[in-house]
């Protein structure tokens, strides 16, 4: 009986892990919307067009595509030039299913007992970033290009990159002078670097 308590818990939690859901059919500003309503058109650049130079994320969410609302879904195109990154961020509000298109990438994620998980990815290879923790992506190829599709089960999964939202944001500095255990003067060099 417990164990069919506990069991009904973890699809309980798993159906109840996206975004809050809406009482209606889909959140609308009128009721006179059409198809055109639920196309999102901005993706068509990509047909065809050039590499970016440095990583670029192109992104629907909600922040995009305001049809998203209460759907609890949203995707990212990530484009990475030979050599490019992909910093270390977060998403707060969902995990990411990524799906590598073209390429290759060298990706990982911490968890919390700092245990790092990292892969070589393939094209073809889907990779899962749970939801919250530190993660990253890399192009370690000189010459080629990737491309992947990352999906999110929220519709504003939301995005903290690490470098920025800590030496970006002016925390008082000894703060972050002890929380790194560094100098005054190491702290501040990545601090005007960010600031360029
Ligand atoms: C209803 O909302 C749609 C989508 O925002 C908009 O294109 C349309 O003009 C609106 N219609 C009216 C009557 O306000
Ligand atoms: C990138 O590729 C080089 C050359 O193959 C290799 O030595 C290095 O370890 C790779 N770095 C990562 C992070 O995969
Ligand atoms: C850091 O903050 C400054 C001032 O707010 C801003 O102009 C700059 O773009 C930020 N740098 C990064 C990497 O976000």
């Amino acid at each position: 009986m417990i164990l069919n308590l506990l069991f009904m818990f973890a699809i309980f939690s798993i159906v109840t892990a996206g975004d809050p859901n809406v009482l209606i059919d889909f959140v609308a500003p009128n009721n006179t919307i059409d198809a055109n309503y639920f196309t999102f058109t901005g993706m068509r650049q990509l047909v065809g067009g050039e590499y970016p130079t440095t990583f670029r994320a192109l992104k629907v969410s909600m922040n995009e595509f305001l049809t998203l609302c209460g759907q609890s879904v949203s995707y990212a195109i990530l484009e990475f030039p030979a050599g490019s990154i992909n910093p270390v961020h977060i998403h707060p509000r969902a995990s990411e299913l990524m799906f590598l298109v073209s390429g290759s990438l060298q990706v990982g994620f911490v968890d919390t007992s700092n245990t790092l998980y990292k892969q070589s990815l393939r094209i073809g290879d889907v990779f899962v970033f749970p939801k919250g923790f530190v993660h990253f992506q890399y192009n370690n190829d000189t010459k080629e290009p990737a491309l992947a599709i990352s999906a999110f089960g929220s519709a504003n999964a939301g995005t903290q990159l690490i470098p920025t939202s800590v030496f970006n944001t002016s925390i008082f500095e000894g703060i972050l002078d002890a929380s790194f255990q560094a100098t005054r003067a190491t702290i501040r060099r990545i601090e005007d670097g960010l600031k360029e």
